[in-house]
């Protein structure tokens, strides 16, 4: 299935929902001609909405020839106007903008799209113009208060439109709708799977590389690993990746991503051991946001001075997700294929930009990791923030603080697996506040320093709630800290959601 992109928010949506019933399905630019179109195999097309008003001067247009195809198209809000608009029909700002939740009235469920819906539908609707006359062989299939052609078909020709968003969870029945075009009116089977994006991409990347070399800069995150392993499947040693070790990494975390990277996969890894170049550069800070810039600059100047060693690179792979692709304010992806200049890289070393992930989420990115036989323990890392431990040591980073922290959180880890709560807590880690309280040890008064176990339930980070962990599970935790790691004699429980806390303490 081909998604045309014109624009929307939401347009990513409507591919990750047609993939989930088992069907292939690719976001294109509008800009895609017919013939591509004919010898890419399509069977059917999706023009999705999109901010412009077809009488924009720069509005978003498409090769009329699309229309002539025989391949059934579903117009999506202002896909809809577009199809009315090239076909013959008219297209009218609506008076007042409607947005929100609208009720649907479907006036003939006999079409395609409806068939296995309800006579009233709550749908989802954000738009300025609407259709207001029907283009030939077209008959009206919805209706709405505000706007009276809310869905239109050719049944003739397999185009159907609707001026409503499906592919929005407030569209109660959107997935049935999007499914019904998928499967009664293109006929798909739903057998595709990970297995089949992985011999695409694979087949894509070899094309687009041909025999020159590719670079990756690995965080052991799960984003770049998985690409790493992806990259490596389809041109192995053409792939370089540098692997910056700032030292700051939770306890044996580098050795693990090499061993599972480079032992298992194979992949050609440079480990720069730049911890002793942090280290010296984060002595005597202790203001977070400052340790977070030096961090962050470091990072970029050793990447680029092991870039610079090598030779005959002539692209920089990424890790980026969809989601990171409408944060950066670009909706679609094709506008970032140009030439691209990391982090202030030499003038001279201009990489082109591969991206083969920047069409999924991050739960698709699992599956793929998990369809490439990554250990799970790659594939489900936790988040881990870029300047690592260093954030979670409060105040002024040294060596042994850093120390108490690896081992009181490898402790933590331990436990929450001992206990499987690895995927109900969605990121846990221990912090070392700088400051001392008295205890007793033995015969003897101890005056030593307290360890914060965070963990919290999210979705995505942006709010959280602290994670309800059994108190047996604390209690073997805090036993073991105070046992097993020196200079500790206190631990204390975190119990405030996000907001008014954050996640990290800095
Ligand atoms: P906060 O503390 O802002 O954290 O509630 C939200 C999520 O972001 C992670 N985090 C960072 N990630 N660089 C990163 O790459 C950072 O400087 C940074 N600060 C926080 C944090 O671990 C949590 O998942």
């Amino acid at each position: 299935m081909a998604v045309l992109d014109f624009g929307s928010q939401f347009n990513q949506l409507i591919t990750r929902r047609i993939r989930e019933f088992g069907v292939f399905s690719e976001l294109l630019p509008h800009t895609v001609s017919a013939q591509e179109l004919k010898d890419s195999n399509v069977k059917g097309i999706i023009f999705s909405g999109g901010p412009m008003s077809v009488y924009d001067e720069k509005a978003f247009s498409i090769d009329p020839e699309i229309f002539e195809l025989g391949i059934p198209i579903l117009g999506i809000c202002y896909g809809m106007q577009l199809m009315a608009h090239n076909l013959g029909g008219k297209v009218e700002p609506a008076g007042t903008r409607e947005y929100g939740k609208a009720t649907l009235e479907i006036t003939d469920r006999s079409a395609e799209l409806f068939t296995t819906l309800e006579k009233e539908e709550t749908v989802w609707m954000s738009h300025g113009d609407y259709v207001t006359e029907l283009p030939e062989g077209f008959e009206v299939t919805a209706v709405n208060p505000h706007c009276p052609i809310a869905a239109i078909e050719n049944k003739a020709k397999n185009f159907h439109a609707v001026q409503f968003h499906p592919e929005v969870r407030h569209t109660e029945h959107g997935n049935e709708i999007l499914r019904n075009f998928a499967f009664n009116a293109c006929s798909f089977e739903g057998n595709w799977d990970m297995g089949q994006f992985i011999d695409l991409e694979v087949d894509k990347i070899r094309e687009q590389v041909g025999d020159r070399k590719v670079l990756l800069g690995l965080s052991g995150g799960v984003d770049s690993s998985v690409t790493g392993v992806l990259l490596n499947k389809a041109i192995g040693d053409q792939l370089v990746c540098i692997f910056v070790d700032h030292g700051l990494l939770r306890k044996n975390e580098g050795d693990h991503v090499m061993d599972s990277l480079e032992g298992k996969f194979g992949l050609n890894v440079i480990r720069v051991d730049a911890k002793e170049r942090f280290m010296s550069k984060l002595a005597g800070v202790s203001d977070p946001e400052q340790k977070r810039k030096i961090i962050g600059n470091e990072f970029i100047e050793v990447f680029n001075d092991e870039a610079t060693k090598l030779e005959g690179i002539d692209f920089l792979a990424q890790g980026t997700l969809y989601t990171d692709v409408i944060e950066s304010g670009t909706t679609t992806a094709q506008t970032i294929k140009s030439h691209h200049n990391v982090g202030g890289l030499p003038e001279d070393m201009q990489f082109e930009l591969i991206e083969p992930m920047n069409t999924l989420f991050k739960d698709e990115v699992r599956a793929l990791g998990e369809e490439l036989g990554m250990p799970s323990s790659l594939v489900w890392r936790q988040p881990f923030p870029g300047p690592g431990l260093a954030i979670r040591v409060l105040g002024e980073v040294t060596e042994e603080k850093l120390e108490v922290v690896r081992e009181s959180d490898a402790i933590l880890r331990e436990e929450i697996a001992n206990a499987g709560l690895e995927r109900d807590v969605w990121q846990y880690f221990t912090v070392l506040p700088g400051f001392k309280s008295v205890g007793v040890m033995g015969d003897g008064r101890t005056y030593d320093y307290t360890i914060g176990i965070r963990a919290v339930t999210s979705i995505d980070g942006m709010t959280s709630d602290w994670a309800r962990i059994p108190f047996d599970v604390l209690q073997k935790i805090s036993t073991r800290v105070v046992n097993e790691v020196d200079h500790i004699n206190r631990v204390v429980y975190d119990i405030t959601s996000k907001p008014p806390a954050t996640i990290e303490w800095e």
